[in-house]
């Protein structure tokens, strides 16, 4: 470690050991010891350092009160976090989890943050239209649950879901409600599929690019992910990820697919089927813009081609109805549901109940099915105006991406040297954000794609939200020609 090249000044009145933690302090702010670096033994350092190893073990000991490094018995001494302010009152950085730190990613949470600022047009959450949300129904349907069931709010749930909840998806799928599980968000299926099914070290197989919350939650659980592009398809290399990795699923977002939009015709899902009957590896398809659709109908979804029982299916009402709800479901065998739903039940108990009920009655009474029909036009019309404005204002040499034809997102390939992340960035202080396309990949590096959410934006501010990342890519775009005649390396 050559930072560790420093030299103890022993004529200084400064205490050696504080001249050794000194160092190592500097060397963890300035990040040339990032977190998990493990540093060299007690005994080696003080060897180097020409002094005794009571200085180094000092060093370290307070380095651990102060909560920068943490010794774990027989596998050494790690950085565990950069220092807190000189204000903190308690070093709480050092006590989070090791796999906690390994693993937190502020992705996600930036792409919400970024849609938060007043003055910026956000194109980066993937949100539908809320302006569409049939608050007056809702009210009326909350109102009558209520007057029926008062103790709803008073009493606990099943694990499983309300069983009027259960029982409308049940209907919608033709099957047994035994096999639908109620949950609060997509998301929160993702994390219990992965806690239920990925042991540390397991290999998955995920789409390429694919979306940035099922990599994290993937990634948190210990598994290592290899990209398959649904957009190829290619399914003789799909058969060899599976011989050399062994995956434990394979994990894929086949309709309207975030980030790309991309829906896999019927004849590469059936391959894609048939490739994990004949492994017996699960799929886990998750589904949140199928009803998404703006031109036609998609194909059927893999659980639906699926006799084998290999499909677990998941989806949520985030995506055409409103991410406040917190509503998704499982679809998958009862044993499955039966495991997911004791560890839901560890984890949070139940979902909540009156949110279940009043969407069973919206179900029921197929307002849901009328609001669909509501929000593929508001989505279409925004998806139109997001691709006449580009068109209009942004040349195809920029920035270009076929035309989504359902889902929420529209995905365009940036000029060769512009960096997506970096794009973000001044696009920001021009007013308008999107999703860098680097969080969606698990396995490689890719920064020349961005990915807009057309469904979000009212159609007037998709206009002025376009014309800004027009000014900003014309300008990130010249600089890049200046630099690349001038050859100068871009970063
Ligand atoms: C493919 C996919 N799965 C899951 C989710 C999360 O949905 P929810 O808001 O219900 O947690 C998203 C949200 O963007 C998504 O795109």
């Amino acid at each position: 470690m050559s930072f560790l090249k420093f030299q103890l000044k022993r004529s200084s009145s400064e205490p050696l050991y504080n001249q050794v933690l000194g160092a190592l302090k500097r060397a963890i702010e300035t990040g040339k010891l990032s977190p998990g670096t493990r540093l060299p033994a007690e005994r080696d350092l003080a060897k180097q350092l020409h002094s005794s190893r009571t200085t180094v073990a000092k060093a370290y000991r307070e380095l651990e009160t102060r909560g920068l490094l943490r010794s774990h018995v027989g596998r050494g001494t790690f950085v565990c976090a950069i220092p807190e302010s000189a204000h903190a009152p308690f070093a709480w950085r050092g006590k989070i989890s090791t796999s906690t730190q390994r693993t937190s990613d502020p992705a996600m949470r930036q792409l919400i943050g970024k849609t938060n600022g007043a003055d910026v047009i956000s194109f980066a959450a993937g949100f539908p239209a809320v302006e569409c949300f049939p608050t007056d129904q809702f009210r009326r349907l909350t109102d009558q649950v209520l007057q029926r069931q008062s103790d709803v709010i008073t009493r606990l749930g099943p694990a499983e879901g309300q069983p009027r909840l259960r029982q409308a998806i049940a209907q919608r799928f033709k099957v047994r409600p035994e096999r639908v599980l109620i949950l609060s968000g997509a998301t929160q299926a993702l994390d219990l599929i992965a806690r239920c099914l990925i042991d540390p070290g397991d290999a998955i197989v995920m789409d390429r690019p694919g979306y940035v919350g099922a990599i994290q939650i993937f990634r948190a659980a210990g598994a290592n992910l290899h990209g398959w592009d649904i957009r190829n398809a290619d399914i003789e290399e799909l058969e060899d990820l599976v011989l050399r990795y062994r995956p434990k699923f394979i994990y894929s977002n086949p309709t309207f697919q975030n980030p790309t939009g991309h829906t896999m015709p019927e004849r590469e899902r059936l391959n894609l089927l048939k490739l994990a009957v004949r492994y017996r590896i699960p799929i886990i398809e998750d589904e949140p813009y199928r009803e998404g659709y703006l031109d036609s109908p998609p194909p059927k979804s893999l659980y639906q081609m699926d006799n084998q029982d290999v499909v677990i299916y998941l989806s949520t009402f985030a995506k055409v109805l409103a991410p406040g709800l917190r509503l998704a479901w499982i679809v998958a065998p009862e044993y499955i549901v039966d495991q997911l739903a004791m560890i839901k039940q560890r984890a949070t108990l139940f979902t909540e109940n009156l949110g279940q009920l009043v969407m069973a009655e919206f179900i029921r009474t197929r307002l849901y099915d009328k609001h669909l029909e509501v929000i593929r036009k508001e989505h279409r019309r925004r998806r139109d105006a997001l691709m006449s404005a580009l068109q209009r204002h942004i040349p195809s040499n920029l920035l270009n991406g076929a035309q989504p034809n359902g889902g929420i997102y529209f995905w365009g390939r940036l000029a060769k040297g512009i960096v997506s992340a970096d794009l973000l960035q001044r696009a920001v202080s021009t007013g308008v954000s999107f999703a860098n396309g680097e969080i969606f990949y698990a396995d490689t590096r890719a920064s020349d794609h961005l990915r807009l959410c057309f469904a979000s934006v009212p159609t007037d501010r998709i206009e002025e939200g376009v014309k800004r990342l027009a000014v900003t890519l014309k300008r990130v775009g010249s600089n890049r020609r200046d630099r690349t005649e001038q050859n100068i390396p871009l970063i």
